[in-house]
């Protein structure tokens, strides 16, 4: 009687592996001379075994206890496997290991917490994107002394931050005077639109309060922000630079996103959100302006909700800045 064919597993950029039955991917792996690692010897605790499945997903065992475990501590997408945790129950499977070398380990595991970097892999997720910008602030720079722009700007930070964070918001950059956040990594995309819009209106409130009590007291300054707000598929992911390691989001949902935030000036309202976002909102501003609008590297008219207020006059603007210089 012919020998049942052993299923097989193609290493990419390394070699096709046979599995014995009952073997995991690990066990197959190390017997075929491939450095596989395996830091805790494949109990499941270490991740350095991970593999990154490009074909034949539904070809593997399911993920058992430990490894939905340690996906959840870990948070890695659903085709990064843990290759001592996985067998081979068909054909084909194709992969690649994620940790290949010293520096590819340094990259996914800390070694001082031993715990992975969180989304420390490349995903895809549909996200709420956020711009927001300070108005008129280089005059205000200009005017003033290094150390009371930074405490200013600590101040304004101060309140994005609460109004982000405490709606389950993350700050994924500051540029200048300038940020950019995302809602939704934990929450559905519905809630997360909301949570923006929510956060947006909860700066506004903050910041009318920080220029009545503080800002135009002691400087004679008023401050204004301006916010775009879309929604999108993104890719995110650790690029293992910068402070804290921070969370990269990229794809062009965010550029629109940014460009929203630009035409808050053309459009003379301080929050533009997009259609898209608009109808995901399950509390809807009633007086809103409904318009369509041109945008960089999109062809054709762009819909977009004003559910903002105009900027402050600028008479007014004018001679706070005036007074600035
Ligand atoms: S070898 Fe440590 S988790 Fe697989």
């Amino acid at each position: 009687m012919a020998e049942k064919e052993l299923n097989q597993i193609l290493f990419i950029g390394e070699k096709m592996v046979p599995v014995q039955p009952g073997q995991t991917i690990l066990e197959a792996s190390l017997a075929a001379g491939i450095p596989h690692y395996h830091a805790c010897g494949g109990k499941a605790q270490c991740s350095t075994c991970r593999v990154l499945v490009t074909e034949g997903a539904e070809n593997l065992s399911e993920p058992n206890v430990r490894e939905k475990l340690a996906q959840s501590r870990i948070k890695f997408p659903n085709e990064v496997r843990l290759a001592c945790q996985t067998q081979v129950i068909g054909q084909p499977v194709k992969l690649h290991r994620i940790i290949r070398d010293e520096t590819d380990r340094c990259l996914y595991i800390n070694d001082a917490s031993g715990e992975d970097m969180l989304q420390a892999i490349g995903e895809e997720k549909k996200l709420t994107l956020f711009f927001l910008d300070i108005r008129d602030f280089t005059p205000f720079m200009q005017a003033h002394l290094p150390f009371d722009v930074i405490h200013i700007m600590r101040r304004l930070f101060r309140i994005f931050s609460n109004a982000i964070t405490s709606h389950q918001g993350r700050i994924i950059e500051t540029a200048g005077d300038g940020l950019y956040a995302v809602f939704g990594l934990e929450t559905s995309l519905r809630n997360a639109v909301q949570a923006a819009v929510n956060a947006g209106n909860q700066i506004f409130r903050d910041l009318e309060v920080f220029n009545q009590t503080y800002l135009q007291h002691y400087f004679n300054y008023y401050l204004q922000v301006g916010i775009g707000l879309h929604v999108g598929r993104v890719i995110l992911g650790n690029i293992g630079i910068g402070v804290n390691n921070n969370l990269s989001v990229m794809g062009f949902p965010v550029n629109v996103a940014a460009r929203l935030q630009n035409a808050t000036k053309e459009l003379n309202n301080n929050f533009v959100i997009s259609a898209k976002a608009f109808q995901l909102l399950k509390n809807q501003p009633q007086e809103t302006i409904c318009t369509n609008i041109n945008l960089k590297g999109v062809k054709e008219a762009f819909a977009v909700y004003l559910i903002g207020q105009p900027f402050r006059k600028p008479a007014t603007l004018e001679a706070n800045i005036l007074a600035a210089e």
